[in-house]
């Protein structure tokens, strides 16, 4: 399990392979936990969720961009979501990532990219939510925030709960509508818990101090056991349900998504769209190996282990990339 996380992370993370899947379309399953390639494709799965009673926050795939004109090409792709999400009128707000709007570039490239798009979004009362990347990039994200927020108050984080120093960082954030998760990066040992019990424990903590905080809560987790607990808690409680929100992402759970609908919580599917879908696939096959039943027949029979699976898959990436490699020759 450790090793098939590893080797999927580690896939995330590859330049090439992230370029040839730009290329390739949605491929090897993702096209059902992305919604589409462009904005009409991703608006009409909005509209789908919004008739359900589910609210949307959308991610205009990207990140660890080293590119300036790929940096401000996300940026204008992001304002053209934020029209579209107004002008359709839709129940919806956006998540991104620094990476992708340039933080590896110039962090003041970055915030000038970030503060035109949070200004837009303010014009339109739309929310922006900072996505947490790897640890690398923690606290120059928090740094971000911290400028930002002098500004403008319609943006919001994430706290990962696998790092040790998480409730330090929400004690500091909890002015602030946060997401809460338990963390999808590789992180070391002497950063953040490695043992799933203890990232649970410490996901909990911080999930109870938010909503006791009373400011909004997403509790954004697939982890039944976890929503159980939040149920419970917040009836205890009596946090009120405008307080806080489950988010799950597109795709995943669609059941337990309508399930919560249909019992008066607040929902929000995370919507992931575009061609930069590689790297946030294999993050989710790393969360998830058994998420590998969603590459279908194609690649391998589904009653495959998930190591022969993960080799499987790595093969069939690695000839894909070669024969692109021999084409362009
Ligand atoms: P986890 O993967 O730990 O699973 C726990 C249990 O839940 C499993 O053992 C199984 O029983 C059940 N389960 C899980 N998935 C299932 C499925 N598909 N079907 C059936 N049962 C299932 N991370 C980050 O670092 N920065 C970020 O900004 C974000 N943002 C974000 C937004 C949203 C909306 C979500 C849902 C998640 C993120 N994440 C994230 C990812 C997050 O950190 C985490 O890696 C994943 O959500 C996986 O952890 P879970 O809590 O979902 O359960």
């Amino acid at each position: 399990m450790g090793l098939t996380r590893d080797f999927f992370i580690m896939l995330s993370q590859n330049k090439a392979l992230n370029n040839t899947a730009k290329r390739w379309g949605l491929k090897l399953g993702a096209q059902s936990v992305v919604a589409g390639t462009n904005i009409e494709e991703m608006i009409e799965s909005v509209k789908k969720l919004n008739a359900q009673g589910i609210a949307a926050t959308v991610d205009n795939l990207g990140e660890f961009v080293f590119d300036r004109e790929e940096a401000i090409k996300a940026k204008k792709q992001i304002l053209a979501v934020i029209q579209a999400i107004h002008d359709h009128n839709v129940d919806a707000h956006i998540s991104l990532k620094p990476t992708q709007l340039g933080l590896d570039i110039s962090y003041d490239f970055c915030l000038e990219n970030l503060r035109e798009i949070i200004a837009k979004a303010n014009e339109y009362n739309i929310f922006i939510n900072f996505d947490t990347e790897d640890y690398s990039h923690l606290q120059p994200t928090f740094d971000l925030i911290d400028e930002l927020s002098k500004e403008f108050s319609n943006i919001g984080t994430v706290i990962q709960a696998y790092f040790y120093h998480a409730m330090s960082n929400l004690e500091k954030y909890k002015d602030f509508r946060l997401r809460i998760v338990k963390g999808a990066y590789k992180e070391p040992e002497h950063l953040a818990f490695q043992d799933k019990k203890d990232i649970d424990e410490n996901f909990i903590k911080l999930i109870e101090y938010h909503l006791l905080n009373g400011k909004f809560t997403s509790i954004a987790t697939h982890d039944h056991n976890v929503i159980n607990h939040v149920k419970q808690f917040v009836k205890q409680h009596d946090i009120p349900r405008d307080k806080f929100e489950f988010q799950m992402l597109y795709g995943f759970r669609k059941d337990l998504q309508l399930q919560l609908v249909k019992e008066g919580y607040n929902f929000c599917t995370y919507v992931p769209f575009g061609h930069d879908w590689f790297g946030y696939f294999m993050r989710r096959l790393a969360e998830r190996p058994q998420n590998l039943a969603l590459i279908g027949k194609q690649v391998f029979n589904k009653k495959t282990n998930t190591a022969i699976g993960a080799g499987a898959l790595a093969l069939l990436l690695l000839r894909a990339n070669k024969k692109r490699r021999h084409k362009r020759k």
